[in-house]
């Protein structure tokens, strides 16, 4: 999580891939798991995760288009180890044996996403038939190995002539996602898969607008605002499409959650605040049809994103569009923040080598009992929860991982025996990957990559993924 002071006139407590709870306080009794295994419920779904530019490379391949983050990647200073999402972890030229190691990890879902330029090199217009056919074969070799997609249709890689029309901030880019979307239901709807329209729309917004620091690199309060707000509609759009085009299976939308908790009683008010900008902001058009009050301005733990300007965006009929019902809510969980009462975020917990993840496995069951007291009946599916390894190194040997997903696992098992609708989970990620502006620093898989040679060798944390699939439960330790 990264803090953010004053920055060009906007206070922005709160930036990162993840994301507050006005609830329970840092003092809260810890939870013991009990000594008996914790259960899955029967047809849960156990899964990994990866997103296209961050794994696919072969960037020029096949007719693909540029995309924002080949064009950020290049620019001086954008990415940790000046490296690039080329050739990442090759998988696309690697799928086949991706899926073979899928299959002997057990897994009974793989969440991957589609490049939109793949699709649509130019984002809007003629479509590109080879684009398709990679992701057909994907999805074929997936039902042969008796692994259901789940498919993201938009993790971060704009085509870059979208961008040059202002990306995210015009909302003629909300119906080019609709098209793009249509295109993709029409083509592979024939197949039983779990989509999910969006991923993370908060971070686009505050970290690739406000703050500059993921693609497009823009720092620019009105802009960020524009781009939650289209972002939202055009997963609204998307979700229509999907039920007018008769496409099989499910949809939604993935959003990054973070609880936030009061340091202490002066820091209630702020720590609400926050919560609206980082959770409240995004749950309340998709589920309850409005945008919270509270969320947006220039109080402590408020995002600066100028409220008026914020509002300007918003038509007559939007918010209809965005409350389009969804058959789940995926939910994707780093950790916590504390939140003091001037509205900085304040570390209560071990921060783990990605400086904005504050570990704290409660937190999850705090979430998830939280969105079910909330927003009931949604159905939901983790599809994002991991962390680094502590070093840039080649690892597999890492037990912080074993223990980090047993408890969070524990948790998950605990929120759904207290009646929350949890269907699934996906662990972030299968393979060591390109992580955005950090590059290939911090590495998240489950499965290591080394990049010289593209050999991939299971962790320690991949066995205790499949023993968990296997029992379908989680034990103590
Ligand atoms: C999430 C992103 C994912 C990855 C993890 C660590 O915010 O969705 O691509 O970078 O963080």
């Amino acid at each position: 999580m990264l803090q953010l002071g004053a920055l060009g006139g906007l206070s922005i407590a709160v930036l990162s891939a993840c994301s507050p709870l006005a609830a329970p306080a840092p003092t809260a009794k810890p939870w013991v798991a009990p000594n008996a295994p914790m259960p899955f419920p029967k047809g849960f779904t156990w899964g990994s995760a990866t997103s296209a530019y961050q794994v696919e490379g072969s960037t020029r391949a096949d007719g693909r288009g540029a995309s924002i983050w080949d064009t950020f990647a290049t620019q001086p200073g954008t990415i940790a180890d000046h490296s690039t999402g080329d050739p990442a972890a090759d998988h696309y030229r690697l799928w086949k044996q991706d899926l073979d190691l899928m299959k002997e990890l057990g897994l009974t879902s793989y969440r991957f996403s589609i490049a939109w330029p793949r699709i649509v090199p130019l984002g809007t217009g003629a479509v590109n038939q080879k684009g398709l056919d990679f992701y057909r074969a994907l999805i074929d070799g997936l039902l042969e190995r008796g692994i259901k997609p789940a498919i993201t249709l938009y993790h971060w890689d704009l085509p870059q002539p979208l961008q040059d029309a202002g990306g995210w901030a015009n909302r003629d880019t909300a119906a080019a996602f609709a098209e793009y979307a249509d295109i993709l239901f029409r083509a592979l709807g024939d197949v039983d898969a779990d989509w999910f329209t969006i991923n993370e729309p908060k971070t686009t917004a505050y970290v690739g607008y406000a703050y500059g620091a993921h693609a497009p690199g823009l720092r620019n309060g009105t802009a960020a605002g524009a781009a939650v707000h289209h972002q939202l509609l055009a997963h609204g759009l998307a979700v229509r499409k999907f039920r007018a085009s008769g496409a099989k299976g499910r949809i939604g939308i993935a959003l990054n959650l973070m609880p936030v908790y009061a340091i202490n009683a002066a820091a209630k008010q702020a720590a609400r605040y926050a919560d609206g900008a980082e959770n409240r902001l995004f749950l309340d058009p998709v589920l309850l049809g409005r945008y919270p009050t509270d969320a947006v301005g220039g109080l402590p733990g408020q995002i600066g994103l100028g409220s008026t300007a914020f509002e300007s965006n918003i038509q007559p009929g939007d918010l209809e569009v965005i409350s389009t019902r969804c058959d789940y809510l995926a939910v994707q969980y780093y950790g916590v923040a504390g939140m003091d009462a001037t509205g900085t975020q304040v570390e209560i917990h071990p921060i783990s080598r990605a400086t904005w993840q504050q570990i704290y496995p409660q937190g999850l069951y705090d979430l998830l009992t939280r969105i079910k007291r909330d927003y009931p009946r949604i159905p939901l599916i983790i599809t994002e929860n991991g962390m680094p390894d502590p070093t840039a190194d080649h690892t597999v040997d890492d037990p912080y991982r074993v223990t980090f997903l047993r408890e969070h696992f524990q948790q998950a098992s605990r929120a759904i025996a207290a009646g929350v609708p949890l269907e699934g989970y996906y662990v972030w990620s299968l393979l060591d990957n390109f992580e955005w502006a950090e590059g290939y620093t911090q590495r998240f898989g489950i499965v290591a990559v080394d990049f010289e040679t593209q050999k991939r060798t299971p962790k320690k944390s991949s066995a205790l993924l499949t023993a968990v699939i296997r029992a379908n439960s989680v034990s103590r330790a």
